[in-house]
């Protein structure tokens, strides 16, 4: 059974490496990693094969940026010349990304059947591009692999037959328990010369935090206000620094003394910034859910989440731009939360999968 895994972009890379990783162990199955291109920068993409242990892709359809419609469009381009060429058994597409609908819809329109690994998210805010791109591919997905049960109720709610969906767990967290130790190993916080659970990380990239050049600005100043409590490390993903620089406002970020902005990382030394901060301020899907399993205060600036488990039994909160520093005010007089399981996150996911793969009625 020929599989593609299709990724794009920073968050899907860690999606598909357990899965991988899995599907190479059955003699059955033959895995193929389709690489779009959207996210090319070598800390944007190489780096993460490379903590992942996964092969270069075997397909790269190099896409790279555009606007929506054309991002979207030239992966549909490109990818449905090579559905054609090599019709494979199998489409498997992560997460919410524009590759993600883009390539669900070349393959559908063929006739191939497709899967979706983390379907069943719903932020009801069709303002986010990613809202739209989670709709789409889960009308379209012949499978539905979903990470909680709050994304089973919301396909459901959907008019999703039940026996198109399957409750298989979270597969962010078998990345990290893959590499854990490695993660563990790494003292990342030492290079900026601070010490455990004496900074905070921050992540921003969301259009809705960093186009708008006013709300950037703010951001900015509430960052180097927040630092002074208590260091900060903010690696700057590539939207965010293209948007500073182009309102002059990267300088002036540079200027704060405890705020330090490196590029992106690779993740096992991110994650082990995450394993040892204060808390984390982010506008980050995966962020929400990796610190709610580690028990990490999390701040999220956004005003909704797909990932609403991460609030009810995770250690994330939503949170307005000027409520931020009160937010970080608390948690600092605050001991560390306490730990808490989650249902099914709990490194087995890409095991849950291959059974469901199993029992297809189309294999
Ligand atoms: C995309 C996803 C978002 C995900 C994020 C993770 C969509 C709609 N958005 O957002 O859901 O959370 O990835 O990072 O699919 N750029 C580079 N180098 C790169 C990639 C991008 O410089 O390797 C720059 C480009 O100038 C581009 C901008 O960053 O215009 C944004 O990239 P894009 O892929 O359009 O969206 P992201 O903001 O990364």
């Amino acid at each position: 059974m020929v599989i593609h895994l299709v990724c794009a972009a920073r968050p899907n890379f860690m999606k598909i490496a357990p899965f991988y990783r899995a599907l190479k162990k059955e003699q059955w199955a033959e895995p193929i990693i389709v690489h779009t291109g959207q996210h090319y920068d070598i800390n944007m993409s190489d780096v993460f094969f490379e903590d992942l242990g996964l092969p270069a892709p075997d397909i790269n359809l190099g896409v790279k940026s555009g606007s929506h419609a054309e991002q979207t469009g030239t992966v549909m381009i490109a990818y449905e010349k090579v559905l054609v060429d090599q019709r494979p058994d199998l489409v498997v597409v992560v997460g919410d990304v524009n590759s993600t609908m883009a390539s669900v819809i070349a393959a559908s329109k063929l006739g191939i059947k497709t899967a979706h690994l983390e379907a069943g998210l719903r932020s009801l805010d069709r303002s986010m591009p990613e809202e739209i791109n989670r709709l789409v591919t889960d009308v379209l997905a012949d499978m539905l692999w979903v990470p909680s049960r709050d994304a089973f109720d919301n396909l459901i709610r959907e008019g999703v037959s039940p026996g198109k969906i399957h409750l298989v767990g979270n597969i962010m967290i078998d990345s990290l328990e893959m590499l854990r130790d490695k993660m563990e190993a790494q003292q990342t916080y030492k290079e900026f010369g601070l010490e455990q659970k004496a900074y905070g990380v921050v992540t921003l990239h969301r259009p809705s935090n960093v186009d708008d050049p006013i709300k950037l600005k703010k951001i900015c100043d509430i960052l180097c206000e927040i630092s002074e409590k208590v260091p900060i490390i903010f690696p700057i993903h590539p939207r965010t620094r293209k948007n500073l620089e182009a309102n002059q406002l990267f300088s002036s970020l540079e200027k704060c003394q405890t705020l330090f902005l490196p590029e992106p990382l690779n993740y096992i030394r991110f994650m082990n910034l995450v394993f040892n901060c204060r808390y984390v301020l982010t506008d980050s899907g995966g962020i929400q859910e990796e610190t709610s399993y580690l028990g990490i205060p999390c701040i999220t600036i956004r005003e909704n989440t797909e990932r609403p488990i991460t609030i009810t039994q995770g250690t994330n909160q939503l949170c307005r731009l000027d409520q931020a520093t009160k937010k970080v005010d608390e948690i600092l007089q605050n001991p560390m939360p306490l730990q808490k399981e989650i249902e099914l996150w709990d490194g087995h996911t890409a095991e849950r999968i291959i059974t469901v793969l199993r029992e297809a009625s189309f294999k």
